[in-house]
């Protein structure tokens, strides 16, 4: 019965809880518990961007602080810091299509090409797109020449790459991800 009211957490998860969720978050009073008095909700833009004061005093392109680092790699350990990365799930386990820098990291589209990203299909400032248009146009960055798929793929036309390569799989009850692991599934 108690259980319906939730979980009761220890102050070090529920800080755990408020650093992925939200912006402003500081070590409180109690050893572990967060200091929520200066929180936004939710992750906002000092959340990816550091503090906006200088470029607010003096607002040029020059002092936007983009903490995801410059290479590939760097950029999507930065988004893993909350959508967790390698070594966080074994991707054996069906759950770790939840974590999508795991599988990402795990793609041959990733290792060989050195610069698939986040990025490379995601607006850091926009929900998911469910065009699978504009994935596809991705793919097609890398894997067309001159308008022709380079590929031994069969079925590679200009149609949905999406629904063959990224399947879409429950594997938690209502929720449904997508798998990140870019492949021929066998
Ligand atoms: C390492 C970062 C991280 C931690 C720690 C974390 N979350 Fe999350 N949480 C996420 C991300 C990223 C998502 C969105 C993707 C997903 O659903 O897996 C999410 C999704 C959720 C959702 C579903 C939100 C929705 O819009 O459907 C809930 C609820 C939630 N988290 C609650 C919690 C609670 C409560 C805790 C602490 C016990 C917690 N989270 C800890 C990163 C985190
Ligand atoms: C989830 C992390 C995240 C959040 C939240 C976020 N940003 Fe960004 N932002 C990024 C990343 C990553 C880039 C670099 C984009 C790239 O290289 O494609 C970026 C780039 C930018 C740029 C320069 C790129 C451009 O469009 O010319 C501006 C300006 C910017 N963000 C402003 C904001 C503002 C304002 C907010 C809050 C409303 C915000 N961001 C929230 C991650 C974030
Ligand atoms: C940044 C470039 C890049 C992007 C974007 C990209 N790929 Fe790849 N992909 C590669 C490279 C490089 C390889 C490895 C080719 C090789 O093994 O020689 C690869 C390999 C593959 C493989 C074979 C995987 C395996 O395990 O054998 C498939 C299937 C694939 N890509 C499909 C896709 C699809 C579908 C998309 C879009 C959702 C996509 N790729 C986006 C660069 C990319
Ligand atoms: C090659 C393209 C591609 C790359 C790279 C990519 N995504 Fe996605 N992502 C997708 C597609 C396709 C969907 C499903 C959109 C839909 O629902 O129609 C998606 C959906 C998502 C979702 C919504 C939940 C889900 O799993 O369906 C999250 C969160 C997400 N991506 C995070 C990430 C993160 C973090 C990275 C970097 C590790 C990343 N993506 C890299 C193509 C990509
Ligand atoms: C501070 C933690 C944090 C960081 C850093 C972060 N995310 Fe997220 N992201 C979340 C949470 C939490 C959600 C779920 C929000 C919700 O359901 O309302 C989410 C949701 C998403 C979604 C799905 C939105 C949708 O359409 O359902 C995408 C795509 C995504 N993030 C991409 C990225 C990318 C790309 C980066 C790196 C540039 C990144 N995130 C960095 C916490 C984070
Ligand atoms: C109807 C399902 C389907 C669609 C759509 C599809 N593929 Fe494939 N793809 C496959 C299958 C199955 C294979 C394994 C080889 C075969 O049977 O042709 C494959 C193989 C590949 C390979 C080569 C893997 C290797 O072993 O070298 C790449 C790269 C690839 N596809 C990319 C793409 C891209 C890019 C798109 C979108 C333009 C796409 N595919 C659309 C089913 C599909």
């Amino acid at each position: 019965m108690a259980q319906a009211l939730g979980i009761t957490q220890d102050a070090a998860t529920i800080t755990r809880c408020f650093s992925c969720h939200a912006t402003g978050v500081k070590r409180g009073l109690h050893p572990d518990g967060p200091d929520l008095s200066a929180m936004l909700p939710g992750v906002s833009c000092e959340r990816c961007h550091g503090p906006g004061a200088s470029h607010a005093a003096n607002p040029s392109r020059v002092n936007i602080v983009v903490r995801s680092g410059t290479s590939a790699k760097d950029s999507v350990q930065f988004c893993a810091e909350c959508h967790r990365g390698p070594g966080s799930v074994d991707l054996a386990e069906p759950a770790s299509i939840r974590y999508q820098p795991v599988g990402l990291s795990a793609s041959r589209c990733f290792a060989v090409s050195g610069r698939l990203s986040c990025l490379t299909c995601h607006d850091a400032h926009a929900n998911a797109s469910l065009e699978g248009e504009s994935y596809t146009a991705r793919c097609l960055g890398c894997h067309a020449e001159g308008g022709r798929v380079i590929a031994a793929c069969g079925r590679a036309t200009r149609q949905d790459c999406v629904p063959c390569h990224m399947k879409k799989q429950s594997s938690f009850p209502f929720l449904t991800f997508t798998d990140h692991r870019i492949r021929v599934y066998r």
